[in-house]
Formats: C-alpha cells, sequence, structure tokens
C-alpha cells in the first residue's frame, strides 16, 4: 500500500479527461495535477523546448513527494518521455495506447490523430511496429481540434464541430478500423468523432487506457474515503477552473493554484 497521491502532468488541462479516467477506476486515490497552461500549446513546439518543460514539471512533482506521474500529454509523451530522467515512476500515453489499438486491430488499419509534434515524433508508429503482427498506420496531424475544445466546442451536433472534424479526419474515413486519440483533448470531442468515422471503427482514449494501465503497477492507497484532486496550473487560474469544470462535470471554481515552474 502506498497512500501518497497519483501525479498528473499535461501541458494544460485536457489531461483532466485522464484524471477523470483515474477517478472512475479508484475513486479513493488522491490525485495532484499540474496544467502548464502558461505555456499550452507544447504541440507545436520543438523537442529540445518540450524536454526542458518536462524536465522542470518532473522536479515540482518531485517536491509534491507523488508515488508516481502518469503524463497524460501525448506530445510529451511522444517526444520526450525517452530523455526524462526522474527518480519517480513515470507512465507515458504511448505504449498502452498503441497496445490497446493493436489487440483491437491485430492485422487491419490503425490510424493515429495527435498534435503535430507527436505525429513528427513517429513514437506511435515505432511502437505498434513492436505491438502488432501486421497492421498498417495512417496518422494524421489535427491542429485544430486543441483550440475547439479549449473554446468549449464539444457538442456532436455543433456545425463548427462537424465542420472541422470532416475536414481533418475526410481521408482516415472509410481507410482505418481503430483509431486512437493520440491527444488529451481529442476524447471530448470522442461522441463528434465516432459519428463522422461511423460505427465499425474502434476508438482508443490514449488516457483512459494509460489510466488504467498505471494503476495495475502503481501500490494502491489504504484509505477508503473518497480521494482528494488538487489541482495546479502556472496561468491564471480562471480559465482552467471555467473549462476544467466543463471537462469534470463539478465545479473547481477555487480550487485551483497557480505556481511558478523554476528552470
Ligand atoms: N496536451 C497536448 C497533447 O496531448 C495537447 C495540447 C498541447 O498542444 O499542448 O498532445
Amino acid at each position: 500500500m502506498d497512500n501518497r497521491p497519483i501525479g498528473v502532468f499535461d501541458s494544460g488541462l485536457g489531461g483532466l479527461t485522464t484524471v477523470s479516467a483515474l477517478g472512475a477506476i479508484a475513486p479513493n486515490e488522491d490525485i495532484i495535477y499540474l496544467g502548464d497552461t502558461g505555456r499550452v500549446p507544447y504541440g507545436s513546439r520543438s523537442r529540445d523546448t518540450i524536454i526542458r518543460y518536462a524536465t522542470q514539471a518532473l522536479s515540482w512533482f518531485t517536491l509534491k513527494n507523488v508515488k508516481a506521474v502518469i503524463i497524460a500529454c501525448g506530445t510529451v509523451s511522444s517526444v520526450a518521455l525517452p530523455r526524462l530522467i526522474s527518480a519517480l515512476p513515470l507512465f507515458g500515453v504511448v505504449e498502452p495506447a498503441s497496445a490497446k489499438a493493436a489487440l483491437l486491430t491485430p492485422e487491419g488499419s490503425i490510424g493515429i490523430i495527435a498534435t503535430n509534434a507527436t505525429i513528427r515524433s513517429r513514437a506511435y508508429e515505432a511502437t505498434l511496429a513492436k505491438n502488432s503482427r501486421g497492421s498498417s498506420v495512417l496518422s494524421r496531424a489535427c491542429p485544430l481540434f486543441v483550440p475547439l475544445v479549449e473554446s468549449g466546442y464539444i457538442a456532436p451536433g455543433n456545425a463548427i464541430v462537424q465542420a472541422v472534424i470532416a475536414d481533418h479526419l475526410a481521408d482516415l474515413r472509410g481507410n482505418v478500423d481503430t483509431l486512437l486519440l493520440g491527444c488529451t483533448h481529442y476524447p471530448l470531442l470522442k461522441d463528434a468523432i465516432a459519428q463522422f468515422m461511423g460505427t465499425a471503427v474502434n476508438i482508443v482514449d490514449a488516457g483512459a487506457e494509460t489510466a488504467q494501465y498505471a494503476l495495475s503497477r502503481i501500490k494502491p492507497t489504504a484509505a477508503t474515503a473518497s480521494g482528494t484532486l488538487k489541482c495546479f496550473v502556472t496561468d491564471r487560474p480562471d480559465n482552467f477552473e471555467k473549462v476544467g469544470s466543463l471537462f469534470l462535470g463539478r465545479d473547481l471554481t477555487g480550487e485551483v493554484t497557480q505556481v511558478t515552474l523554476d528552470s
């Protein structure tokens, strides 16, 4: 048993989708969430910058005495994780999500959608090549999905949501058996994406897979009461509180603290 909290790190507020998945599986775990909202988006940045930001975040988590850190950010997981040095156990999204996609589609076609930096890294292709017998991979960057979600546009019936999804996913429709959502924000568009891709396509939520994977490897808490969630951000908390409340389906007003990450 280990009663220390679990750390969840993201470039912004999208990692709350992973918090939600953790809460559904292990509601008594305490969680410390760090969103680097002052420097989001990471998805358009260089590898060196992403590594530097993530290194600062991990030093911060070390001071918080967490038992492990889940790197919910698809960009950090793909671009920086192999280069990060930390005494803490680290769980990125690429391995668990790839394993699930390969299980669902061992020989067909797997689509991967994520930020520009994640797609450029080819981390999913490399991991899928190890995991699957003979599936092919089609990957696409979807740069408008993050700003769409950050602005609260997630309803499947919304015309703007539908237009952006149709534009970004047109050439994947009809050509993949499984679609892997390789970015924190995309699960918020899951219904709209599923509607566009059709019911025959399996959807893999990288954050949810990682929550499950990490929990099976982290010593559980002995606490029986409901776990707490403490959120920290690197910019003004107000937008995080507003959109985060939407993500989690509960009011975060007054519960988010602003911090500075030292270099
Ligand atoms: N958290 C990022 C990811 O999952 C999306 C937002 C960003 O570009 O920083 O890739």
